[in-house]
Protein backbone atom coordinates (compact mmCIF):
# COMPACT_ATOMS: atom_id res chain seq x y z
CA UNK A 1 0.00 0.00 0.00
CA UNK A 2 2.57 2.11 0.77
CA UNK A 3 5.04 1.63 -2.15
CA UNK A 4 1.74 2.19 -4.22
CA UNK A 5 1.23 5.60 -2.76
CA UNK A 6 5.08 5.95 -3.38
CA UNK A 7 4.44 4.82 -6.89
CA UNK A 8 1.79 6.72 -8.18
CA UNK A 9 3.09 10.06 -6.27
CA UNK A 10 6.48 9.69 -8.09
CA UNK A 11 4.88 9.38 -11.24
CA UNK A 12 2.74 12.47 -10.85
CA UNK A 13 5.53 14.51 -9.70
CA UNK A 14 7.40 13.72 -12.74
CA UNK A 15 4.73 13.67 -15.41
CA UNK A 16 3.10 17.15 -13.71
CA UNK A 17 6.67 18.67 -13.38
CA UNK A 18 7.55 17.96 -16.81
CA UNK A 19 4.25 18.84 -18.31
CA UNK A 20 4.52 22.02 -16.83
CA UNK A 21 7.81 22.78 -17.24
CA UNK A 22 7.22 24.33 -20.74
CA UNK A 23 4.96 26.97 -20.68
CA UNK A 24 5.56 29.28 -17.75
CA UNK A 25 6.17 32.61 -19.38
CA UNK A 26 7.33 34.45 -15.84
CA UNK A 27 8.78 33.95 -12.82
CA UNK A 28 8.34 35.59 -9.88
CA UNK A 29 10.19 34.99 -6.21
CA UNK A 30 10.45 35.57 -2.62
CA UNK A 31 13.26 34.86 -0.38
CA UNK A 32 16.69 35.48 0.87
CA UNK A 33 20.48 35.34 -0.23
CA UNK A 34 19.86 31.44 -1.76
CA UNK A 35 17.99 33.50 -4.48
CA UNK A 36 18.37 37.12 -4.18
CA UNK A 37 19.87 38.41 -7.41
CA UNK A 38 20.37 42.15 -6.40
CA UNK A 39 18.14 43.15 -3.62
CA UNK A 40 20.31 43.53 -0.72
CA UNK A 41 22.92 45.43 -2.43
CA UNK A 42 20.38 47.57 -4.22
CA UNK A 43 19.04 48.25 -0.21
CA UNK A 44 22.02 49.92 0.81
CA UNK A 45 21.64 48.43 4.43
CA UNK A 46 25.36 47.96 4.19
CA UNK A 47 27.30 50.49 3.39
CA UNK A 48 30.32 48.33 1.91
CA UNK A 49 28.48 44.94 1.45
CA UNK A 50 31.37 42.39 0.51
CA UNK A 51 29.04 41.14 -1.99
CA UNK A 52 29.36 43.86 -4.18
CA UNK A 53 32.98 42.87 -5.24
CA UNK A 54 34.49 40.02 -6.51
CA UNK A 55 35.15 36.78 -6.14
CA UNK A 56 31.41 36.83 -5.25
CA UNK A 57 30.68 36.65 -8.75
CA UNK A 58 33.46 35.68 -10.61
CA UNK A 59 32.73 32.34 -12.19
CA UNK A 60 29.19 33.27 -14.01
CA UNK A 61 28.92 36.79 -14.30
CA UNK A 62 32.66 37.84 -14.35
CA UNK A 63 31.21 40.75 -11.94
CA UNK A 64 29.51 41.13 -8.16
CA UNK A 65 25.68 41.03 -9.61
CA UNK A 66 24.46 41.01 -5.41
CA UNK A 67 24.50 36.99 -5.72
CA UNK A 68 25.90 35.56 -2.66
CA UNK A 69 27.81 33.35 -4.65
CA UNK A 70 30.46 32.38 -7.16
CA UNK A 71 27.81 32.35 -9.72
CA UNK A 72 24.16 31.54 -10.38
CA UNK A 73 21.74 30.35 -7.92
CA UNK A 74 18.92 27.79 -8.38
CA UNK A 75 16.45 30.53 -9.45
CA UNK A 76 19.23 31.96 -12.33
CA UNK A 77 18.62 27.45 -13.28
CA UNK A 78 15.22 27.67 -12.88
CA UNK A 79 15.10 30.62 -15.62
CA UNK A 80 17.44 29.35 -18.07
CA UNK A 81 15.58 25.96 -17.66
CA UNK A 82 12.09 27.64 -18.71
CA UNK A 83 13.83 29.92 -21.23
CA UNK A 84 13.20 32.90 -19.61
CA UNK A 85 15.71 35.62 -18.88
CA UNK A 86 17.96 35.80 -15.04
CA UNK A 87 14.85 37.71 -13.25
CA UNK A 88 15.64 41.24 -12.39
CA UNK A 89 15.86 42.30 -8.85
CA UNK A 90 12.90 44.38 -7.44
CA UNK A 91 14.82 46.94 -6.43
CA UNK A 92 16.49 47.78 -10.11
CA UNK A 93 13.56 47.97 -11.45
CA UNK A 94 13.27 51.59 -13.69
CA UNK A 95 9.56 52.87 -14.38
CA UNK A 96 7.98 51.40 -17.36
CA UNK A 97 10.31 48.90 -17.78
CA UNK A 98 9.03 45.62 -19.30
CA UNK A 99 8.85 42.87 -16.08
CA UNK A 100 6.70 40.44 -18.02
CA UNK A 101 8.42 38.03 -17.40
CA UNK A 102 8.68 38.47 -13.59
CA UNK A 103 10.83 39.79 -10.76
CA UNK A 104 12.74 38.87 -7.72
CA UNK A 105 11.87 40.00 -4.63
CA UNK A 106 14.19 38.61 -2.07
CA UNK A 107 16.93 40.04 -0.30
CA UNK A 108 19.91 38.15 1.54
CA UNK A 109 19.75 38.22 5.31
CA UNK A 110 15.38 38.22 4.95
CA UNK A 111 13.72 36.31 7.44
CA UNK A 112 10.55 34.47 7.24
CA UNK A 113 9.14 36.85 10.26
CA UNK A 114 9.04 40.30 10.54
CA UNK A 115 11.54 41.95 12.57
CA UNK A 116 9.29 42.87 15.16
CA UNK A 117 9.19 38.95 16.00
CA UNK A 118 13.55 39.53 16.58
CA UNK A 119 13.45 42.49 18.61
CA UNK A 120 10.70 41.50 20.74
CA UNK A 121 13.77 38.89 21.53
CA UNK A 122 16.42 40.97 21.77
CA UNK A 123 17.95 39.86 18.72
CA UNK A 124 16.80 42.15 16.13
CA UNK A 125 20.14 44.41 16.09
CA UNK A 126 22.12 40.99 14.06
CA UNK A 127 19.54 41.43 11.44
CA UNK A 128 20.70 41.99 8.06
CA UNK A 129 17.89 43.74 6.56
CA UNK A 130 14.07 44.79 7.73
CA UNK A 131 12.97 43.23 4.28
CA UNK A 132 10.99 39.88 5.76
CA UNK A 133 8.59 38.20 3.37
CA UNK A 134 5.89 40.20 4.58
CA UNK A 135 8.00 43.70 3.18
CA UNK A 136 8.41 41.21 -0.34
CA UNK A 137 4.79 40.70 -0.48
CA UNK A 138 3.97 44.47 -0.20
CA UNK A 139 6.08 44.84 -3.19
CA UNK A 140 4.66 42.40 -4.63
CA UNK A 141 1.49 44.11 -4.56
CA UNK A 142 2.30 47.16 -5.50
CA UNK A 143 3.94 46.20 -8.75
CA UNK A 144 0.79 44.13 -9.15
CA UNK A 145 -1.29 46.63 -11.40
CA UNK A 146 1.28 47.44 -13.79
CA UNK A 147 1.56 43.37 -14.47
CA UNK A 148 -2.57 43.31 -15.09
CA UNK A 149 -5.23 45.07 -14.03
CA UNK A 150 -8.55 43.33 -14.57
CA UNK A 151 -9.40 39.72 -13.09
CA UNK A 152 -9.80 38.34 -15.78
CA UNK A 153 -6.24 39.36 -17.32
CA UNK A 154 -4.74 38.72 -14.05
CA UNK A 155 -6.03 35.13 -14.07
CA UNK A 156 -4.89 34.50 -17.24
CA UNK A 157 -1.22 36.12 -16.83
CA UNK A 158 -0.45 34.41 -13.75
CA UNK A 159 -2.19 30.65 -14.73
CA UNK A 160 1.59 30.67 -16.77
CA UNK A 161 3.71 32.27 -13.61
CA UNK A 162 5.43 30.49 -11.46
CA UNK A 163 5.78 31.75 -7.71
CA UNK A 164 8.70 30.55 -5.74
CA UNK A 165 7.83 30.93 -2.17
CA UNK A 166 11.76 30.78 -0.71
CA UNK A 167 13.79 29.22 0.31
CA UNK A 168 12.85 31.20 3.54
CA UNK A 169 12.89 30.48 7.19
CA UNK A 170 16.76 29.91 7.27
CA UNK A 171 17.59 32.87 8.75
CA UNK A 172 15.16 33.52 11.37
CA UNK A 173 17.00 30.31 12.92
CA UNK A 174 20.74 31.37 12.03
CA UNK A 175 20.14 34.79 13.67
CA UNK A 176 18.95 32.88 16.50
CA UNK A 177 21.64 29.96 16.48
CA UNK A 178 24.66 32.39 15.95
CA UNK A 179 24.02 34.51 19.13
CA UNK A 180 23.41 31.39 21.24
CA UNK A 181 20.35 29.77 20.84
CA UNK A 182 19.95 26.02 21.03
CA UNK A 183 18.08 23.25 19.12
CA UNK A 184 15.50 23.07 21.63
CA UNK A 185 14.55 26.46 21.77
CA UNK A 186 14.81 26.95 18.25
CA UNK A 187 12.33 24.40 18.12
CA UNK A 188 9.63 26.05 19.40
CA UNK A 189 10.20 28.96 16.74
CA UNK A 190 9.45 26.94 13.93
CA UNK A 191 5.42 27.02 13.95
CA UNK A 192 5.85 30.53 13.93
CA UNK A 193 7.94 30.45 11.05
CA UNK A 194 6.14 28.08 9.34
CA UNK A 195 3.10 30.15 9.75
CA UNK A 196 4.85 33.32 8.15
CA UNK A 197 5.85 30.69 5.14
CA UNK A 198 2.22 29.67 4.52
CA UNK A 199 0.82 32.66 5.22
CA UNK A 200 2.43 34.69 2.36
CA UNK A 201 1.93 31.69 0.31
CA UNK A 202 -1.75 32.36 0.91
CA UNK A 203 -1.36 35.83 0.58
CA UNK A 204 -0.08 34.96 -3.26
CA UNK A 205 -2.83 32.72 -4.07
CA UNK A 206 -5.10 35.30 -2.52
CA UNK A 207 -3.92 37.36 -5.47
CA UNK A 208 -3.92 34.75 -8.38
CA UNK A 209 -1.14 32.67 -8.15
CA UNK A 210 -1.94 29.15 -8.95
CA UNK A 211 1.25 27.63 -9.86
CA UNK A 212 3.50 27.83 -6.17
CA UNK A 213 6.71 26.07 -5.55
CA UNK A 214 8.05 26.71 -1.93
CA UNK A 215 11.29 25.08 -0.93
CA UNK A 216 12.18 23.76 2.34
CA UNK A 217 15.71 24.48 4.72
CA UNK A 218 19.26 23.14 3.01
CA UNK A 219 21.00 20.66 5.59
CA UNK A 220 22.30 23.43 8.21
CA UNK A 221 24.06 20.39 9.52
CA UNK A 222 26.51 20.68 6.72
CA UNK A 223 27.11 24.08 6.37
CA UNK A 224 30.64 25.54 7.15
CA UNK A 225 29.61 27.81 9.47
CA UNK A 226 27.33 25.71 11.97
CA UNK A 227 30.86 22.96 11.52
CA UNK A 228 33.00 25.84 12.98
CA UNK A 229 30.45 27.56 15.27
CA UNK A 230 29.49 23.83 16.75
CA UNK A 231 32.53 22.05 16.20
CA UNK A 232 32.83 19.33 18.85
CA UNK A 233 35.52 16.90 20.29
CA UNK A 234 32.68 14.28 20.50
CA UNK A 235 32.85 12.26 17.28
CA UNK A 236 29.10 11.53 18.42
CA UNK A 237 27.79 14.43 16.81
CA UNK A 238 28.46 14.33 13.50
CA UNK A 239 27.26 11.93 10.90
CA UNK A 240 29.81 9.34 9.88
CA UNK A 241 28.90 8.90 6.24
CA UNK A 242 29.24 12.75 5.76
CA UNK A 243 31.00 14.74 8.57
CA UNK A 244 27.60 16.86 8.95
CA UNK A 245 26.27 17.97 12.22
CA UNK A 246 23.61 15.47 13.04
CA UNK A 247 21.17 17.70 15.48
CA UNK A 248 21.22 20.36 13.09
CA UNK A 249 20.65 18.46 10.31
CA UNK A 250 17.65 17.04 12.39
CA UNK A 251 16.15 20.37 13.10
CA UNK A 252 16.41 21.07 9.20
CA UNK A 253 14.52 17.88 8.76
CA UNK A 254 11.96 19.17 11.39
CA UNK A 255 11.59 22.76 10.05
CA UNK A 256 10.62 20.56 6.35
CA UNK A 257 8.36 18.38 7.94
CA UNK A 258 6.16 21.10 9.60
CA UNK A 259 6.47 22.85 6.38
CA UNK A 260 5.34 19.88 4.64
CA UNK A 261 1.88 19.39 6.44
CA UNK A 262 0.93 22.90 6.68
CA UNK A 263 1.01 22.86 2.94
CA UNK A 264 -0.70 19.47 2.71
CA UNK A 265 -3.76 21.84 4.80
CA UNK A 266 -3.02 24.41 2.53
CA UNK A 267 -3.56 22.53 -0.27
CA UNK A 268 -7.03 21.45 1.26
CA UNK A 269 -7.93 25.04 1.57
CA UNK A 270 -6.97 26.42 -2.16
CA UNK A 271 -7.58 22.69 -4.39
CA UNK A 272 -7.23 24.85 -7.62
CA UNK A 273 -4.15 25.98 -6.96
CA UNK A 274 -0.58 23.97 -7.11
CA UNK A 275 1.21 23.65 -4.17
CA UNK A 276 4.54 21.74 -5.12
CA UNK A 277 7.09 21.50 -2.40
CA UNK A 278 10.94 21.51 -3.54
CA UNK A 279 13.06 19.02 -1.23
CA UNK A 280 16.28 21.29 -1.42
CA UNK A 281 17.05 19.11 1.51
CA UNK A 282 17.24 15.80 -0.08
CA UNK A 283 18.52 17.22 -3.56
CA UNK A 284 21.73 18.41 -1.43
CA UNK A 285 22.30 15.27 0.46
CA UNK A 286 23.94 13.01 -2.32
CA UNK A 287 26.48 15.34 -2.94
CA UNK A 288 27.38 15.69 0.81
CA UNK A 289 27.74 11.78 0.27
CA UNK A 290 29.13 11.21 -2.56
CA UNK A 291 31.24 14.56 -3.19
CA UNK A 292 33.55 12.93 -5.61
CA UNK A 293 30.54 11.95 -8.10
CA UNK A 294 29.84 15.78 -8.41
CA UNK A 295 33.35 16.69 -8.83
CA UNK A 296 33.34 18.41 -5.15
CA UNK A 297 37.51 17.37 -5.38
CA UNK A 298 37.92 19.53 -2.38
CA UNK A 299 35.30 18.11 -0.40
CA UNK A 300 31.35 19.69 0.15
CA UNK A 301 32.30 20.98 4.15
CA UNK A 302 34.46 23.40 3.06
CA UNK A 303 34.33 26.27 1.96
CA UNK A 304 36.08 28.15 -0.98
CA UNK A 305 36.30 31.41 0.29
CA UNK A 306 37.15 32.05 3.41
CA UNK A 307 39.90 32.91 5.90
CA UNK A 308 41.24 29.82 7.40
CA UNK A 309 40.16 27.06 9.91
CA UNK A 310 39.21 23.50 9.62
CA UNK A 311 36.46 24.23 7.39
CA UNK A 312 38.18 27.41 5.81
CA UNK A 313 35.32 29.78 7.31
CA UNK A 314 36.70 32.51 10.29
CA UNK A 315 34.30 35.01 11.33
CA UNK A 316 36.72 37.59 11.85
CA UNK A 317 37.45 37.04 7.74
CA UNK A 318 35.53 36.17 5.96
CA UNK A 319 34.89 35.55 2.07
CA UNK A 320 35.51 39.09 0.73
CA UNK A 321 37.20 40.76 4.19
CA UNK A 322 40.77 41.15 4.66
CA UNK A 323 42.87 38.10 5.58
CA UNK A 324 40.20 35.68 3.40
CA UNK A 325 41.09 34.46 -0.26
CA UNK A 326 39.17 32.38 -2.84
CA UNK A 327 40.02 28.74 -4.09
CA UNK A 328 41.36 28.64 -7.53
CA UNK A 329 38.22 26.31 -8.70
CA UNK A 330 35.17 26.77 -6.82
CA UNK A 331 33.75 24.32 -8.95
CA UNK A 332 35.53 21.59 -6.98
CA UNK A 333 33.98 22.69 -3.87
CA UNK A 334 30.25 22.89 -2.87
CA UNK A 335 30.32 25.33 -0.21
CA UNK A 336 31.17 29.04 -1.27
CA UNK A 337 31.75 31.15 1.53
CA UNK A 338 30.81 29.20 4.39
CA UNK A 339 27.24 29.99 4.64
CA UNK A 340 26.19 30.08 1.06
CA UNK A 341 26.80 27.12 -1.98
CA UNK A 342 28.70 27.51 -5.31
CA UNK A 343 27.24 27.72 -8.60
CA UNK A 344 28.32 24.25 -9.35
CA UNK A 345 26.15 22.93 -6.17
CA UNK A 346 22.82 24.99 -6.74
CA UNK A 347 23.26 23.49 -9.96
CA UNK A 348 22.79 20.38 -9.18
CA UNK A 349 20.05 21.20 -6.45
CA UNK A 350 18.61 22.85 -9.27
CA UNK A 351 18.76 20.00 -11.79
CA UNK A 352 17.02 17.71 -9.08
CA UNK A 353 14.36 20.05 -8.83
CA UNK A 354 13.86 20.45 -12.58
CA UNK A 355 13.71 16.90 -13.40
CA UNK A 356 11.29 16.35 -10.42
CA UNK A 357 12.73 13.90 -8.32
CA UNK A 358 12.60 16.61 -5.35
CA UNK A 359 9.76 18.47 -6.47
CA UNK A 360 6.66 16.57 -4.89
CA UNK A 361 2.81 18.03 -5.17
CA UNK A 362 1.93 15.50 -2.26
C1 LIG B 1 15.46 47.69 10.99
O1 LIG B 1 14.52 48.42 11.76
C2 LIG B 1 15.01 48.82 13.05
C3 LIG B 1 13.84 49.40 13.84
O2 LIG B 1 13.13 50.30 13.05
C4 LIG B 1 16.18 49.78 12.85
O3 LIG B 1 16.67 50.20 14.10
C5 LIG B 1 17.27 49.05 12.07
O4 LIG B 1 18.35 49.92 11.81
C6 LIG B 1 16.74 48.48 10.76
N1 LIG B 1 17.73 47.60 10.18
C7 LIG B 1 18.20 47.72 8.95
C8 LIG B 1 19.25 46.75 8.54
O5 LIG B 1 17.80 48.55 8.17
C1 LIG C 1 40.94 34.25 11.51
O1 LIG C 1 41.17 35.54 10.99
C2 LIG C 1 41.91 36.39 11.85
C3 LIG C 1 41.94 37.77 11.21
O2 LIG C 1 42.49 37.73 9.92
C4 LIG C 1 43.30 35.79 12.07
O3 LIG C 1 44.04 36.61 12.97
C5 LIG C 1 43.16 34.37 12.62
O4 LIG C 1 44.43 33.77 12.72
C6 LIG C 1 42.26 33.53 11.72
N1 LIG C 1 42.01 32.22 12.34
C7 LIG C 1 42.29 31.07 11.74
C8 LIG C 1 41.92 29.83 12.48
O5 LIG C 1 42.83 30.97 10.63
Amino acid sequence: MKLFILVASLCLTLSTVSSSLQPYEAIFNFGDSLSDTGNFLLSGALAFPVIGKLPYGETFFRRATGRCSDGRLVVDFIAEALGLPHLPPYLALSKGQDVKHGVNFAVAGATALDPQFFYQRKIGSVMWTNDSLSTQLGWFKKLKPSLCTTKQECDNYFKKALFLVGEIGGNDYNYAFFVGGNIKQLKASVPFVVEAITQATSALIEEGAVELVVPGNLPIGCSAVYLTLFRSPNEAVYDKRNGCLKAFNGFSKYHNSELKRALGALRLKYPHARIIYADYYRAAMPFYHAPQHYGFKSGTLRACCGGGGPYNFNNSARCGHIGSTACKDPSSYANWDGIHLTEAAYGHIAKGLIHGRFATPL
